[in-house]
């Protein structure tokens, strides 16, 4: 793909990554893209780099607008590998640019490169640095997602490049929001972004909020975002900052998941009663079967819902493997307001509803209890037991949800 002029003389120069489905991880079903920026004024200035295999796509990109060597600055807002591990190769071209960072992503980068025939510059929160027409504004943003982590904003041109943060996991041909909305959906979008949120910041609610509210209190206008991974928001920016105040304000549907998985269909035959209740008592009910379902999915959806209800058999006491790892990922990401209940099949004595309730207590989650448990397989006098079950949490649910 070739550049695309975001503004007037401002580029994207990054790459498409059409097959990534495991991002450290963290499976990525649309795949993702790699954005990065050329901005040519009297000092040219590249924004962030890419990951390294696509180094020779960026290179190419921006020698079709102009010469490496031409390159004045390179700012870094964030080293993570998907963003700054193609810097030597681009500073191997360009070896008289300065490179732009925070101290923290010089001490990070050390670790990587040799940066000792660099020009580095550290900056602090609220520099600028004139290009010429332009001056670029560098504002820190520690711990979103990593120390390290600063945007960039162009004043002149309102254009904010946010590194990670609005950023969604999407391969496209459609670099900006008005024209993925017309080949795919706005939901599709925001679903995206739903799932990048949960996966990544989710931990960082407080500091999100405390950070736009920083911006907004500087009056920066902004016209344009342009984040590191997928499509840039140039139709509505403030659509996207209220979505990320809501999130980080622990907004929800009121709704209900239910994460189950299963080993001989007791839990699995749990499940379809108690989706049944909670949707007789008016809330909408996704039901994911682990197993088949990324885990990354599991999480987006568990913090799309207010309520989600955990299934698992009891395996060896405890609970089931997949069952374990999600709440083990959730235990990292922090959930908050969200309220949690548990079910599921034991054959002998019992142990994954128990568990789960702990790991939710633990958590700091709202708990629905007690739990349902059934031996072996559910008979239909305990199916009518699910159905119960699953009417009771969505009456729960919606009460909470009026809480918060
Ligand atoms: Fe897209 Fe935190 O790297």
């Amino acid at each position: 793909m070739k550049p695309i002029e975001l503004k007037n003389d401002i580029y994207w120069v990054g790459a498409i990554d059409w097959g990534v489905r495991d991002f450290h991880g963290y499976e990525t079903p649309r795949g993702t893209t790699y954005n990065n920026y050329l901005i040519l004024d009297d000092e040219p200035t590249l924004i962030d780099t890419v990951k390294y295999d696509f180094a020779d796509i960026t290179i190419k990109n921006i020698t079709t607008l102009i010469d490496l060597s031409k390159i004045k600055h390179v700012v870094i807002n964030h080293i993570e590998n998907d963003h700054a591990t193609s810097i030597d190769k681009i500073m191997a071209l360009a070896p008289k640019a300065t490179v732009y960072m925070t101290e923290r992503a010089r001490k990070g980068l050390d670790r990587f490169f040799d940066m000792s025939g660099w020009k580095v510059k550290i900056v602090k929160n609220g520099e600028t640095l004139t290009i010429g027409k332009r001056t670029l504004l560098f504002l820190e943003t520690p711990m979103l997602h990593w120390p390290d982590s600063m945007v960039t904003y162009a004043r002149e041109d309102k254009v904010l490049f946010s590194q990670d943060a609005f950023g969604q996991h999407i391969a496209s041909s459609a670099r900006f929001d008005d024209e993925f909305v017309t080949c795919a959906s706005m939901w599709e979008l925001e679903d995206a972004v739903w799932d990048y949120y949960a996966n990544i910041l989710m931990p960082f609610g407080q500091l999100i909020k405390a950070k736009i509210g920083e911006i907004v209190k500087a009056g920066l206008e902004i016209e344009m975002i342009a984040p590191d991974h997928g499509i840039i928001w140039r139709k509505d920016p403030g659509k996207i900052i209220q979505m990320y105040l809501d999130m980080a304000g622990g907004k929800a549907a009121l709704s209900v998941t239910i994460i189950y998985d299963t080993m001989w269909h007791s839990t699995e035959a749990m499940a379809q009663p108690i989706a049944k209740g909670v949707n007789d008592e008016g809330l909408d009910c996704k039901v994911i079967k682990l197993r088949a379902t990324p885990q990354s999915v599991a999480a987006k959806e568990f913090w799309k819902s207010r309520g989600t209800l955990i299934g698992s058999p009891t395996l060896n006491n405890l609970t089931f493997p997949t069952l374990a790892q999600f709440l083990a990922n959730m235990r990292g990401l922090r959930p908050k307001n969200r309220i949690v209940g548990a079910f599921g099949s034991f054959g002998w004595g019992g142990g994954a509803v128990k568990e789960i309730y702990e790991e939710a207590k633990r958590l700091g989650l709202a708990v629905f209890e007690p739990g349902l448990q059934v031996l072996y397989k559910p008979s239909l006098e305990d199916e009518a037991k699910c159905y119960e079950f699953g009417k009771a949490f969505a009456k729960k649910v919606r009460e909470y949800h009026a809480t918060i």
